[in-house]
């Protein structure tokens, strides 16, 4: 039924722009048009991650609400989490229009738009306004393209939202700022995780709460570079691994828009990630919790993604392609796997097919 509704819904969208139609989303949601579950979620799909409850594993993946616009709506959608940003200290209007293109035959989307966005205090102040609402509702870190000092601006974001994010997630992985993903590097990685968690460690001592903190990394990784980059991610202590943001590589594209430069993500992101994800998982041997991130577009790849190692999910393009009814259909279809097979928990199946992810091609 909600299906059938975002058919009709969808080829209005798509005859919008992708920028157009994003904004054209974020309104309805602002405006409280969206469908709202039915019944509250399976106990079965709870966890307690990083110390938070998450009535589900479920989230939108950051940039379809970079300014704060729209968490409490993504929850009502049925969400167990939202995932504000990236937000950068100072405002940035990002890279010159065009810059999301719709690659339909291959459900899949090219960005580049490189971090537009409203800045810390725009976004701050809406958090603020939304008070004590409750949900958990993180916030995605970034720098400015312009920046002198990259590791500062994450510093900035840490210490001005410390009071209303639920969690961070650092976005070092975004490949539409030149030589973000440098950030990744070894050596680079440890300077910047150095000065985060000392961050951290100082503001719990003047009394602040003590929030999670998640890297979130790139499908592109090299193989030699994985063990490094999780090594260095655990030895600093941070909570959490999202896995991933877009890739720069171009599978077997069948679109014309093919050709664009940005992060490509959607159905051929799934596979790559979900390669990523499991080596991950095995690199870090279970010890801190991953959200898998890339291609979800159905229950089963949900599936798939904690079969391989995903504590919780966040999704964006398959929203785009399926429609919000994708989150119930994630949740139900979930529920129904763990039922099914006697299990009580998400935990019960998280990483039981890793080896076979693991072994996939990058
Ligand atoms: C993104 N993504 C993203 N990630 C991030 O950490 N900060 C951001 O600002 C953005 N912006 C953004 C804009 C658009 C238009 C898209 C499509 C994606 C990446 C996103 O969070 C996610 O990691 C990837 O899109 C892969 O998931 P899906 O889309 O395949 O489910």
């Amino acid at each position: 039924m909600l299906k059938n509704f975002y058919r009709l819904a969808r080829s209005a969208l798509f005859a919008l722009s992708p920028e157009e139609a994003h904004e054209a989303s974020l309104k309805a949601l602002e405006c409280g048009i969206y469908p709202r579950p039915l019944s509250t979620d399976d106990r079965v799909l709870a966890q307690s991650v990083f110390g938070l409850e998450f009535p589900n594993p479920v989230g939108i993946a950051a940039g379809y609400d970079k300014d704060a616009r729209v968490p409490d709506a993504v929850l009502g959608l049925g969400c167990g989490f939202a995932e504000i940003g990236t937000i950068t200290p100072k405002p940035q209007s990002g890279n010159p229009r065009p810059r999301v293109f719709r690659l339909i035959d291959d459900e899949a989307l090219i960005n580049r738009l490189g971090f537009n966005n409203g800045g810390h205090a725009a976004a701050l102040a809406r958090l603020e306004a939304r008070g004590d609402r409750g949900g958990i509702v993180g916030v995605n870190i970034g720098a400015n393209k312009d920046s002198d000092d990259r590791g500062e601006d994450y510093v900035l974001g840490l210490v001005r939202f410390n009071a209303l994010a639920s969690y961070f997630t650092v976005n070092i992985s975004s490949p539409n700022t030149p030589g973000l993903r440098d950030l990744q590097a070894p050596e680079a990685l440890d300077e910047l995780l150095t000065r985060i968690m000392a961050t951290r460690t100082r503001l719990i001592s003047d009394g602040a709460p003590r929030r999670p903190i998640v890297v979130k990394i790139a499908p592109d990784i090299t193989e030699e570079d994985i063990r490094p980059i999780v090594e260095r991610i655990l030895a600093h202590g941070v909570d959490g691994i999202a896995v991933s943001n877009t890739t720069l590589a171009r599978p077997g594209l069948k679109s014309a828009a093919a050709k664009e430069a940005g992060g490509l993500s959607g159905q051929p992101l799934f596979a790559r990630s979900t390669a990523m994800l499991a080596r991950v998982y095995k690199e870090t041997g279970g010890k801190i919790p991953l959200i898998g991130i890339g291609g979800i577009g159905s229950g089963k790849q949900a599936l798939e993604k904690i079969e391989a190692g995903a504590t919780l999910l966040q999704l964006y393009t398959g929203l785009v392609y399926e429609g919000p009814g994708l989150i119930g259909e994630i949740k139900s279809f979930l529920t129904t796997t763990l039922k099914s097979g006697g299990q009580s928990s998400l935990a019960a199946i998280r990483g039981r097919h890793a080896d076979y992810w693991a072994k996939q091609p990058l």
